[in-house]
């Protein structure tokens, strides 16, 4: 074995790692150990720079809870979450594009009937979310069930309020006819958590740290690839600046502003302004091993 140069060490280190059995670990360290050299081979940091970067890192690792993902964070704003949600997500373009499913989602929500209310006491204008759920091939899929998850009209998800019930979030499922309906509120835009390493990094660039007002939904149905996606509000102001670049075309809806005394798609006569949101989700069929291993 040659003793190490400046010049032999990538090589030195990639001989040592090619020990591996399994292929896919070999794979990822390989990479791992090229990309990660030429980047300092790139930036030389001096040995002060490069313990402040495994500072930084520690402290992430120490900003996360069981409620607090400071690396998920770290991954989205630098794109790479959305990144291994395209490679894992290749679709017919036909059906309805997936994004990012973020940190706030929380498992079991509460189920809630066709046109119910998952918004409750919550601040907001009131809004209807409606259309269905169909296959590539426009046949209505019944059944199928939509797990949803938003901010209130403050901007604020259920992990951010201090409640002890579910708060903005539920499940329903379609109708024969492929059908939904949900009254829910109109979500805001709001900043992603700033008071971490992420922030702190954030704030040294002059890039906006707003995602654009948003409803997150979970869809899925026996026999289809389910999918984790979101509604864009048409017209935010954050919407071509998403700070972890969430936003497909597909997915930015109109908000409908219907006025007071209105009836709303439940048959409701609303004393106040509120909004309707048209959407059908189209989920592309799955071969039967696959959706077994979903
Ligand atoms: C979200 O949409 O909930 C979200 C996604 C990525 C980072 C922060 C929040
Ligand atoms: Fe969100």
């Amino acid at each position: 074995m040659p003793y190490v140069t400046e010049e032999n060490l990538t090589d030195v280190v990639l001989d040592r790692w090619k020990d591996i059995p399994d292929p896919r670990l070999r794979q990822v360290m390989t990479a791992a150990i090229k990309h990660l050299h030429a980047l300092v081979r790139e930036v030389e940091p001096t040995q002060e720079e490069w313990f402040a970067a495994i500072q930084f890192l520690t402290r992430t690792g120490q900003m996360c809870t069981g409620k607090r993902q400071e690396f998920i964070l770290a991954s989205d704003v630098l794109g790479v979450s959305m990144l291994v949600d395209a490679i894992n997500h290749r679709r017919d373009s036909g059906a309805t594009p997936s994004t990012v499913e973020g940190p706030f989602h929380i498992p079991d929500a509460p189920e809630i009937a066709h046109g119910g209310d998952m918004a409750k006491a919550a601040p907001g204008i009131a809004c209807f979310v409606t259309g269905k759920v169909r296959g590539l091939g426009g046949e209505p899929i019944a059944g199928a069930e939509l797990d949803l998850w938003q901010t209130d009209g403050e901007g604020l998800y259920e992990d951010q309020r201090n409640v002890q019930e579910p708060w903005m979030r539920g499940l329903y499922r379609t109708q024969p006819d492929g059908s939904y309906l949900v009254r829910t509120v109109a979500p805001i835009s709001y900043t992603i958590p700033m008071d971490g390493t992420i922030g702190e990094l954030m704030n040294r660039t002059s890039i906006s740290h707003m995602r654009p007002a948003h409803i997150h939904f979970a869809v899925t149905a026996p026999g289809y690839h389910g999918l984790v996606t979101h509604l864009f509000q048409k017209g935010d102001e954050f919407i071509e600046t998403d700070v972890v670049y969430g936003v497909k075309e597909p997915l930015i809806v109109e908000f409908q502003k219907r006025p007071a005394g209105a009836t709303a798609p439940n048959g409701e006569k609303l004393e106040r302004p509120f909004y309707i949101v048209n959407y059908d989700f189209v989920l592309e069929r799955a071969a039967a091993a696959a959706v077994a291993a979903e």
